[in-house]
């Protein structure tokens, strides 16, 4: 709902300001909007810029974001979409470079707070956690109709959770009883299973994971990864910020690639270069949040930014 009170603090934002974006600037495409925080602060400090592309799944962040960023209307273009379009609405908005990409993953505050969406193990609500509410697909409807074997895959793989195997013959015991509603359907199973040691880490994996399920959130970020380099020409940059280890190690892994020259085994050579690298490092190590920025926003603390120039 538009005229609604709505709060996230964005994370990083003045590394963001200091490190990502550049004087030259002409275009933003920012995948991951929210409620419009590294947007205002973006817009405010940079004003040569011409495009600010916006995308978000969630219709109630694009709604306040829009509100919040009215002054700016001319050059703002919103997209209910995911950021895994960009190279097709970057296309079609012929847009001027230099052009840098912010991805700030993951959920907002507002989700969190919000008990009707699912995502917080404390919060009594139906088991939804999509991004996009008006998404055909919700944690319950995979803790319903899963297999024994897709459960274990998503809990091991997306939550790291080492006794997978019993959680997911749990979760088929419970369901043959009484189907998965509400977040307390799972929390209890959950409870029941763990050690009370383990409780809260297993809580927090579990969620994690189903989370990561629904929104299909580590194969939508390597598709991402790779049409963003597509899209971008030299002297474009690319941000991620990611809070947890797995988001981290795909984008790692990605940037150190297209930092690195193509090589192919010869029967000469082991490492002849077959094509220069695409891109440079501008962040050797994660950019971290600080001491005070933890401190006033503990949310932050598991945030890590990594940036790339493309350079050919
Ligand atoms: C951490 S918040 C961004 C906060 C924002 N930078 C700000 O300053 O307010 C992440 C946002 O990305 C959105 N999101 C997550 N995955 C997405 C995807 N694949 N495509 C588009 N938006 C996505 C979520 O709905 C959420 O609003």
């Amino acid at each position: 709902m538009v005229g609604e009170t709505l709060f996230h603090e964005p994370v990083l934002k003045k590394e963001i300001l200091a490190f990502l974006i550049f004087e030259n600037a002409r275009t933003i495409f920012d995948g991951t909007l929210g409620l419009g925080g590294h947007a205002e602060a973006i817009l405010k400090q940079f004003p040569r810029i011409s495009h600010y592309v916006a995308c978000d799944l969630d219709q109630r962040h694009l709604a306040f974001a829009r509100k919040r960023l009215k002054k700016w209307h001319q050059k703002a273009f919103f997209y209910h979409a995911n950021f895994s379009e960009i190279k097709k609405i970057v296309q079609e908005l012929d847009i001027p470079h230099p052009l840098v990409i912010l991805l700030d993953l993951g959920l907002c505050s507002v989700h969190v707070d919000d008990p009707e969406r699912g995502f917080s193990f404390s919060e009594e609500g139906p088991l939804n956690m999509a991004f996009d509410s008006s998404s055909g697909r919700s944690c319950a409807d995979i803790l319903n109709t899963a297999s024994e074997r897709e459960l274990i895959q998503i809990l091991r793989d997306y939550g790291e959770e080492p006794r997978a195997l019993k959680l997911a013959q749990k979760i088929i015991a419970r369901r043959q009883e009484k189907p998965f509603e509400m977040t307390s359907d799972l929390r209890q199973v959950i409870e029941e299973n763990a050690h009370p040691r383990d409780q809260k880490k297993t809580l927090m994996r579990v969620f994690q994971a189903f989370r990561i399920a629904v929104n299909d959130e580590l194969d939508v970020l390597r598709h991402t990864l790779e049409k963003a380099i597509e899209t971008m020409r030299s002297g474009d940059r690319m941000g991620v910020i990611s809070y947890h280890s797995l988001e981290d190690r795909i984008v790692k892994q990605f940037f150190v690639l297209q930092s690195r020259p193509e090589t192919e085994e010869t029967e000469f050579s082991r490492h002849s270069v077959v094509a220069p690298a695409k891109a440079k490092l501008l962040t050797k190590k994660p950019i971290v949040p600080s001491e005070e920025e933890i401190s006033q926003n503990p949310r932050a603390r598991s945030a890590r930014l990594r940036i790339l120039e493309k350079i050919t």
